[in-house]
């Protein structure tokens, strides 16, 4: 072995690394893109170590001009990556030796790559969630801009995908606003637990230095320190934490997906979605294809499974870091991605939705969707709810005989049914009447929906 070649660690070592294991091992690949959250870590720790007098300023300032370089190299993308020297940190660690001398080397004293990738992944983490609050908040102003069209456009409530009740269009969409809200939430509490500073911890048990943990971690911004040091090297339940906040945000996105793909579909025609979001068939020269909806549904899969690849990952390991550990980025930069750029089209595909409510309206009236709206006249009248069901199933019965509507019987024939029924009923049986009378907080009335969307767009300014 020459000493170019020489690998950080491979001092007690009488071989080289085979080919295949360096491979094996090496991060590098996927890891270099922590590179500037590295620099970042690294230039707190050489300032807490020159404030604590345990390197000199002048290295501190070798330290600084090297990194300064080094940044730059990385930001053109001329930064000459070598496998050979395994990961992010060494490569960087080896880079500034290069230019700035000793005080390279001593860049790495009282750290350990184990609290220093620890580290890294944590200010990388913390960005990323800065930007996917972000993405998620412009997602729900892209469903409050349609929502607020479409507070009067009446379309079938379902339950069991059969026709229920009628709502309010922006109300169903209202539903999917809400559930963005306690995703956006969910993603700021766990940056609680991301917030926190594990270098000090060194390899596992903490280092003989005078170190100043509090002093990086007010550098760096972190709202504290990792307060164990096996704990601070070796957990990744804040990845884990986040991935899951995550495939809940994939989750209720798929779940609007499958909404719009249905909707669609010729069979339920209630939308269209914009040309740009879709893609034809190569073969069937009639078809438009929801395909962002349907790859949104799918990517979901991915997203859920680097959640269980994360704790599986965690499950078995010992105190404290293992190398499984480095197993944790490939999942984790992946929920990211794919999280960053379902909110981005799906914020831009919200706007390129056209609502058809002639459709929406007639799905609404052959669902007998106000069927419930009659038998709570009949329980304002003072028969029994039971009682009222009962007579309503018999007229829908009916209804579906002659295949018409219940509003569309004349009055002898609903009074078959009960006695109570009067000529008011017919106010009661349209589908505006149905909406207006649900009028309470979190009802469907469009009053109510309005007054939803108000407070919404406070929430969100
Ligand atoms: N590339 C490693 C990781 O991602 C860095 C830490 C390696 N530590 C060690 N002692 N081998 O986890």
């Amino acid at each position: 072995m020459t000493m170019q070649d020489k690998q950080a660690w491979s001092g007690r070592f009488n071989e080289p690394v085979a080919e295949l294991v360096k491979r094996y091992t090496a991060s590098v690949d996927f890891d270099k893109r922590l590179a500037l959250f590295d620099i970042q870590g690294s230039l707190a720790h050489a300032q807490m170590l020159a404030a604590g007098g345990i390197i000199s300023a002048q290295d501190l300032k070798d330290i600084q001009r090297g990194m300064a370089q080094i940044e730059n190299e990385v930001l053109c993308g001329n930064f000459a990556w070598q496998l050979d020297l395994e990961d992010v940190h060494l490569n960087i660690e080896k880079r500034l030796t290069s230019l700035v001398g000793d005080a390279g080397k001593r860049l790495h004293t009282g750290r350990s790559r184990n609290d220093q990738v620890a580290t890294d992944v944590r200010l990388y983490l913390r960005h990323a969630i800065d930007e996917l609050i972000v993405l998620v908040h412009a997602l729900q102003a892209a469903l409050l801009d349609l929502a607020q069209q479409h507070t009067h456009t009446i379309m079938p409530g379902f339950t069991h995908l059969q026709v229920a009740q009628p709502v309010s269009f922006a109300h169903h969409l209202m539903a999917y606003f809400e559930m963005l809200k306690r995703d956006a939430e969910r993603l700021a509490d766990c940056r609680k637990r991301v917030n926190r500073l594990p270098l000090g911890a060194a390899a596992l048990a903490g280092t003989g230095y005078p170190i100043k943990r509090e002093y990086v971690a007010e550098l760096l911004e972190f709202d504290g320190v990792c307060e164990n040091s096996l704990d601070a090297v070796s957990d990744r339940d804040f990845a884990i934490e986040f991935s899951a906040a995550g495939a809940l945000i994939m989750t209720h996105l798929s779940r609007l997906s499958e909404e719009l793909i249905l909707w669609m579909s010729p069979r339920f025609g209630f939308i269209d979605i914009a040309d740009r979001f879709c893609t034809g068939s190569s073969i069937m020269p009639q078809k438009k294809n929801p395909d962002v909806p349907e790859l949104v549904r799918g990517k979901t899969g991915r997203v859920n499974g680097n959640l269980v690849a994360l704790l599986t990952l965690m499950k078995g390991q010992p105190l404290a870091y293992n190398k499984d550990n480095q197993e944790d980025k490939e999942p984790l930069f992946d929920t990211v991605d794919t999280l960053t750029q379902t909110l981005r089209i799906y914020a831009d595909m919200m706007g390129g939705i056209t609502v058809k409510p002639e459709a929406m309206r007639s799905a609404a009236f052959q669902g007998y969707a106000t069927a419930t709206d009659l038998a709570d006249y009949l329980v304002k009248k003072g028969l029994p709810f039971r009682d009222a069901h009962e007579a309503v199933a018999l007229a829908v019965r009916f209804a579906v005989e002659r295949g018409c509507d219940l509003s569309e019987l004349k009055l002898e024939e609903l009074q078959q049914f009960s006695a109570l029924i009067a000529n008011d009923i017919y106010a009661v049986l349209t589908l505006e009447g149905s909406l207006a009378s649900r009028n309470h907080t979190g009802g469907t009335a469009p009053q109510q929906v309005e007054a939803a969307i108000a407070r919404a767009r406070k929430s969100l300014a």
